[in-house]
């Protein structure tokens, strides 16, 4: 079944990982609305992951609250934030939703639809951490961008892809990213 998915991305490293996920949601037929901070405009361009936008079905402006992300009787099944800046994560855990990404998570908590979060930031602090504590209580789902190395990927993209397939998961949405694990013993 088609599902409509919002995807957050902040100003954190990783545009990457938004872009495989965005990919990945397009060609198992879903529909992408993306919500872009201004950092991040600012960094998807540094990074050069402008290819994000062209798997997205809808680009919101992020401070337009009059979108339907914005509201409870919109009809989403899910929500990515990916990567997650430690102020964005700081705003979500504390209830701040003074811009559109922001508000769209806050609705996803209060809706009961999955919140999956991507923070990225190396080392943490106690405030980080502290923060993720409470959106774990609250019911996201915390993703950290810590890759799987043990399926031996060969390209970046298959790297990232062993995140993103823990994202696509938790936002129970059918992939063929990660085959289960048999076990392996030497
Ligand atoms: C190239 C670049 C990389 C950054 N990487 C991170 C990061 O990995 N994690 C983080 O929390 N902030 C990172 N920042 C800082 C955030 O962009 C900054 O805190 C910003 O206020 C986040 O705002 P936003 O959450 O609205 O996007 C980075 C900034 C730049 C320019």
């Amino acid at each position: 079944m088609k599902k409509r998915i919002i995807l957050g991305v902040t100003g954190a490293s990783g545009c990457i990982y938004a872009t495989r996920l965005a990919m990945h949601l397009k060609n198992k037929g879903h529909e992408v609305h993306l919500i872009p901070t201004q950092t991040a405009k600012l960094v998807i361009d540094y990074e050069k992951q402008s290819k994000l936008y062209d798997w997205c079905d809808k680009v919101f402006q992020i401070d337009d609250f009059f979108e339907e992300a914005a509201s409870g009787s919109s009809s989403y099944d899910g929500m990515a934030i990916v990567p997650c800046s430690m102020g964005t994560l700081a705003k979500v855990s504390t209830g701040v939703a003074d811009n559109l990404l922001v508000r769209s998570a806050d609705v996803c908590l209060k809706e009961n639809r999955p919140l999956v979060i991507v923070p990225r930031e190396m080392p943490y602090n106690l405030i980080h951490l502290e923060n993720m504590v409470k959106l774990f209580h609250a019911r996201a789902c915390i993703v950290s961008a810590s890759p799987a190395f043990y399926r031996n990927p060969t390209t970046i993209e298959e790297l990232v892809d062993t995140v993103i397939a823990k994202v696509l998961s938790h936002l129970k949405i059918e992939h063929d990213l990660s085959p289960d694990w048999k076990g392996h013993h030497a």
